[in-house]
């Protein structure tokens, strides 16, 4: 959600003279997107920000000007907390008004540094310019922010606010626009995106299936992927869409953070391990090779070595293509933080290094399963060897392959030859199938 947020602040400042560049070193303003999810996101805030007062010593001491702005749910939640912790900040602004950048900037000019944490009224994305480019065949667009779900660990219902859905109109606008800009896959976001309910064409609200069988109808588009989805939100005409929509890619995060009830009804997940599970039942059963990834919390207040285990044990009965697994870090503010018994450090981490050590075998089981099969892959940017792409399978997993005639954005089929750390080696199938796709 960052990355789609960032390009559209560029979007928003390149009418004003800005355009993005690699380094800061060559830039005039810095925008830095943060995360407050949990504690070291935040915490690598100050750091940076520590390089940016070097950087911003050094231009002047050239005559040069460096604005430094901070973006995201850090700005969110500390507000002019950051003004007062780092005098190297100009602009602190949330995720809400980032089409007030222009004018926070312009103040800027007249010597008044400029906060704005609001959650204003009127639809950020109605202010928002059009994006011009993309970067690459691979496009995220935002369909539904905020949460209203509040597990007692979580800060994002205090940082992005309430659930909001676009239209379906204003998505089937942007989604078709990036695709005649190049988009062949689009990723579809929100913090609870399969919440959503946006007024559909028919003054309905639709969900998220339906939203994904309209947005399929557009011809250059290949792929539909979405992010991040919520259990107690994945109803039958989703898991519908994932049987019959060819473009959905098979691949589904779906985080169920601990697999203890007693620890599962501490966080306000809504759900126990057994909902999870006979879900995932339902979801296999509609879209057999699926595969699923996870988000966990190890060292929930109070989780003893007992509802550790039924963690692995779910993680033994679900399989996971891949996961992200975290210590609980309590977030100032959220319920859990005030809990009395919080789990020691020490603990934390031997769990943590447990949960990993079963959730990576399982991944590498997965890459492992796909050696010798074809798979499909949409090549996104060159390699590091000539003649090299690289490009993404359905199920996510990065695929290096000598691309023949191929180029960035197409779609070729490769048999897969080896399992690398963090990708697989492909080669073009040649002959019948892969003349098929070329056509
Ligand atoms: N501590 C640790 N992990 C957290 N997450 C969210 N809040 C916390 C927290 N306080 C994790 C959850 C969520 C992911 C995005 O970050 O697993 O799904
Ligand atoms: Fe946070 Fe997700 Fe829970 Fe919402 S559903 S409170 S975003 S973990």
């Amino acid at each position: 959600m960052n990355a789609y947020d960032s390009a559209r602040m560029a979007d928003v400042m390149a009418p004003h003279g800005f355009a993005p560049v690699d380094v800061p070193e060559d830039a005039d303003m810095v925008v830095l997107n943060t995360c407050h999810i949990r504690e070291k996101a935040a915490e690598k805030v100050y750091s940076e920000l520590g390089r940016m007062r070097a950087l911003k010593r050094a231009k002047s001491e050239k005559g040069e000007r460096l604005i430094v702005a901070v973006a995201g749910c850090v700005a969110q939640a500390e507000g002019e907390e950051i003004l007062r912790r780092a005098d190297v900040v100009d602009i602190v602004v949330g995720p809400q008004v980032y089409h007030r950048l222009p004018e926070m900037v312009a103040r800027l000019a007249r010597g008044e540094k400029a906060l704005d944490t609001e959650f204003p009224v009127v639809d950020k994305f109605d202010a928002l310019p059009e994006a011009k480019s993309v970067e690459g065949p691979a496009a995220f667009l935002t369909v539904q922010e905020g949460c209203d779900k509040f597990c007692t660990f979580c800060v994002v219902p205090y940082t992005r606010g309430a659930e909001y859905s676009r239209s379906v109109a204003q998505i089937e606008e942007e989604a078709r626009r990036l695709t005649d800009l190049g988009a062949r896959e689009i990723t579809l976001l929100g913090q609870n995106v399969n919440a959503y309910h946006g007024a559909g064409p028919d003054g309905q609200a639709w969900g998220l299936g339906r939203l994904i069988r309209r947005l399929a109808r557009i011809d250059g588009l290949k792929r539909l992927r979405y992010t991040t989805s919520h259990p107690r939100d994945m109803d039958d005409e989703l898991i519908a869409a994932h049987r019959d929509e060819e473009k959905l890619m098979p691949y589904l995060h779906l985080p169920v953070q601990a697999g203890s009830d007693a620890v599962l009804e501490a966080m306000n997940r809504g759900h126990t391990a057994d909902d999870y599970r006979r879900l995932v039942g339902r979801i296999r059963a509609a879209r057999p090779d699926i595969a699923l990834s996870s988000d966990f919390i190890v060292g929930f207040p109070s989780e003893s070595e007992a509802d550790f285990e039924a963690t692995l044990s779910l993680v033994r009965e679900i399989d996971y293509a891949q996961s992200f697994s975290f210590k609980y870090s309590p977030r100032p503010g959220t319920p859990a933080a005030a809990a009395r018994k919080q789990v020691p450090e020490a603990v934390k981490a031997e769990r943590l290094e447990r949960l990993q050590a079963l959730l990576n075998a399982q991944a590498d089981a997965f890459s492992q399963a796909c050696v010798g099969r074809e798979i499909d892959v949409l090549f996104e940017k060159a390699g590091r060897h000539a003649g090299q792409l690289i490009g993404r399978s359905p199920y996510l997993q990065a695929v290096h392959a000598h691309a023949g005639s191929h180029k960035i954005g197409d779609i070729a089929r490769v048999r897969v030859t080896q399992k690398m750390s963090h990708s697989l080696g492909a080669e073009l199938v040649t002959g019948a199938a892969a003349m098929a796709v070329a056509l």
